[in-house]
C-alpha cells in the first residue's frame, strides 16, 4: 500500500453537462481526498504540454481542441493507490466500451468526450500536477 497523489481533470463535456459534482463525488465517496481544486479554461500551450506524449497521434489536434474548448475543473487528489483507484473509477478510454458503474461507462459514448482525465502513473501524476498546481 502506498499513499499517492494524482491529477484529475473534469473535462469540458462533463462541465457543460453539469457533472462536476457527479465526478468529484464519486472520487470522494470512494475515500480519496480532494486536496486542491479549481475551475479554469486551459490555454493551448498548457494543453500541448499536458498531452505531449500524444503529439504524434492522429487524434492529437482534436484532443487539444477539445480540452481547450471549454472550462474544466482540475483537482489534486490523494489517498492509498490514488493513481490506479482513480483510473478504475474512470473506466477504459472509450466510453462506448466502458462498463456501467464507471464514470465513462455511465455517462459517455464518444471517445473524445470521455468526461475525465486521471494520471496514468505516479510519474505522470508528478509531472502533470506540476503543470497545474
Ligand atoms: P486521459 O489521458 O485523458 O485520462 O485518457 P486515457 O489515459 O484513458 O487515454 P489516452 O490514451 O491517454 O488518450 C488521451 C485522450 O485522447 C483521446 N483519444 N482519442 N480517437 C482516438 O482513437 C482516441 N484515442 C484517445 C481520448 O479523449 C483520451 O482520453
Ligand atoms: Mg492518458
Amino acid at each position: 500500500m502506498a499513499r499517492e497523489e494524482t491529477l484529475v481533470i473534469v473535462k469540458p463535456d462533463a462541465v457543460r453537462r453539469g457533472l462536476i459534482g457527479e465526478v468529484i463525488g464519486r472520487i470522494e465517496r470512494k475515500g480519496l481526498v480532494i486536496d486542491e481544486m479549481r475551475q479554469l479554461r486551459i490555454e493551448r500551450d498548457l494543453a500541448e504540454r499536458h498531452y505531449e506524449e500524444h503529439r504524434e497521434k492522429p487524434f492529437y489536434a482534436e484532443l487539444v481542441d477539445f480540452i481547450t474548448g471549454g472550462e474544466v475543473v482540475v483537482a489534486r487528489v490523494s489517498g492509498e493507490q490514488a493513481v490506479s483507484v482513480v483510473r478504475a473509477l474512470m473506466g477504459p478510454t472509450d466510453p462506448a466500451a466502458a462498463p456501467p458503474g464507471t464514470i465513462r461507462g455511465d455517462f459517455g459514448t464518444v471517445i473524445t468526450e470521455n468526461l475525465v482525465h486521471g494520471s496514468d502513473s505516479p510519474e505522470s501524476a508528478k509531472r502533470e500536477l506540476d503543470l497545474f498546481f
